[in-house]
């Protein structure tokens, strides 16, 4: 028989693992505290933009497989395996905030204590190493020590704006357990959700947990290191970041993946999780001297932004800057930890008259910044007698750039390609920068 899945927490996460699951016929409910949400989810709608989500959504809802509730109760004791995908952001001291998943967990326990069968718990929310031990098991008490409920880790790789794509086609399915009888329950689960079955890693509770970490520490430190790189090659003549890790990357012990200079890693999961390992590191007394150097490395792209605009004297009053692309990266409308924001306001600050274009997060911008700033859903317009074109999400719109455009809508001929998209050569009549790009 296949197991009943409740999924509690219906972020960008939860949601796809939600349809993902009942579209592979497992009987599905995903529960968050939002009505909204839930309502515009019963409606077939989805609040996430994520390619491909909508069209499984609206699928899945005629198959009667899948639920929707605020019902955290009816939820959980009507199913045999709960994903926790609840939020864990960061508080404003810097640390991790786990109370949205203590809370989940606290009332999840509730119900669990008046079920009689067996229940599996499986934490899929990227949390501090030992927070499991520590914290969840905890709360769940007896219940865990007497076996009525077991508690997994089972960390998530999946990448916003591609989020069904990875969850359907995952590298790896990392399985933190303490017994077998949960790492099985989870493995027949998997099992039965692939046709081609993904390798399948059993570890303990804390190494899975340190797994996560690892794995998004690292591609910080790739970005890290090649924006380091950029930093020197911008610093002398003739030279190219681009064909450094193209070079670099041919070598299988490096990878070309995760080599792209630009502004520096952004979105909700890098940047926090960094800051969490940094955390992790320094509650057990290890020296967290590469993830700190990580993480510098990371805030002073934004500096090299600015020193770039600097040099075309296009920071004060009464000039316009066009920027292209708010987004953290393509594919998604999510502002956290993007650089736009940031330099949005340095620009402000210093009296720009500032021009933004998004494919997908206007919307978003226009939350924070109103009318201090002027929005534009076309590019020909946002670049209209601007001063400055400052490119920083790789939308493939602005692949398509051409100098003829610039040169025929803008005040003046400076452009800045902080994401390398654009052949330096095509520009050659414009005052082009680049980030990694020797003059
Ligand atoms: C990241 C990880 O890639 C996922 O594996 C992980 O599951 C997820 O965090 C998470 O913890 O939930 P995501 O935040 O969606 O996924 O974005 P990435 O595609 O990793 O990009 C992160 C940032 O790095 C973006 O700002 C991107 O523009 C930047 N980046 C990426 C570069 O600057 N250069 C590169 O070569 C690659």
């Amino acid at each position: 028989m296949r197991p009943k899945i409740s999924v509690v927490g219906l972020g960008f996460v939860g949601l796809p693992l939600t349809v993902a699951s009942a579209s592979r016929g497992f009987d599905t409910v995903g529960v968050d505290a939002d009505a909204k949400k839930i309502n515009s989810l019963c409606s077939g709608k989805s609040y996430i933009a994520e390619p491909g989500l909508d069209i499984l959504l609206k699928d899945v809802l005629t198959s009667g497989r899948i639920h929707f509730t605020t019902d955290h109760d009816r939820a959980v004791k009507n199913s045999d395996i709960t994903f926790l995908t609840v939020g864990t952001p960061l508080k404003a001291s810097g640390e991790v905030d786990l109370s949205y998943m203590l809370d989940a967990t606290r009332v999840i326990a509730q119900s669990l204590r008046e079920k009689k069968r067996f229940h599996l718990l499986v934490v899929k929310s990227t949390l501090p190493p030992l927070t499991t031990r520590d914290y969840i098991l905890p709360i769940l008490g007896d219940l865990a020590r007497d076996g009525a409920v077991d508690v997994a880790v089972n960390p998530e790789f999946l990448r916003e704006g591609s989020a069904v794509h990875d969850l359907l086609d995952p590298h790896l399915i990392v399985i933190g357990a303490k017994n077998r009888r949960s790492s099985s329950l989870l493995k027949r689960y998997y099992r039965r959700f692939y046709e081609q079955v993904p390798e399948m890693l059993v570890t303990s509770i804390e190494t899975a947990e340190l797994i996560k970490y690892a794995n998004n520490a690292f591609l910080a430190t790739k970005i890290s290191f090649i924006n380091s790189i950029a930093a020197l090659c911008q610093g002398m003549p003739e030279s190219d970041v681009e064909t450094v890790a193209y070079a670099i990357g041919k070598d299988p012990r490096i990878g070309p993946m995760f080599l792209k200079a630009g502004p520096g890693f952004g979105g909700s999961c890098l940047p926090k999780d960094l800051v969490g390992l940094i955390g992790f590191s320094q509650k057990i007394g290890e020296e967290p001297g590469l993830f700190r150097a990580v993480q510098a490395v990371n805030d002073a792209q934004f500096l090299r932004i600015v020193e770039m605009m600097r040099q075309q004297k296009v920071v004060k009053g009464g000039n316009a800057v066009t920027i292209l692309g708010l987004a953290f990266k393509s594919g998604t409308d999510d502002i956290r930890n993007a650089v736009s924001v940031r330099l949005v306001w340095y620009l402000i600050k210093y009296g720009v008259s500032v021009r933004v274009h998004d494919p997908l997060a206007l919307e978003r911008f226009r939350m924070i910044f109103g009318d201090r700033i002027s929005y534009f859903s076309s590019l020909p317009n946002a670049l209209e007698g601007s001063d400055c074109c400052v490119i920083l999400t790789e939308w493939d719109a602005y692949k398509k750039l051409r100098q003829e455009l610039l040169l025929a809508t803008m005040r003046s001929d400076n452009v800045i390609d902080v994401r390398r998209i654009l052949d330096p050569k095509k520009f050659s009549e414009m005052n082009f920068k680049a980030i990694g790009l020797g003059s």
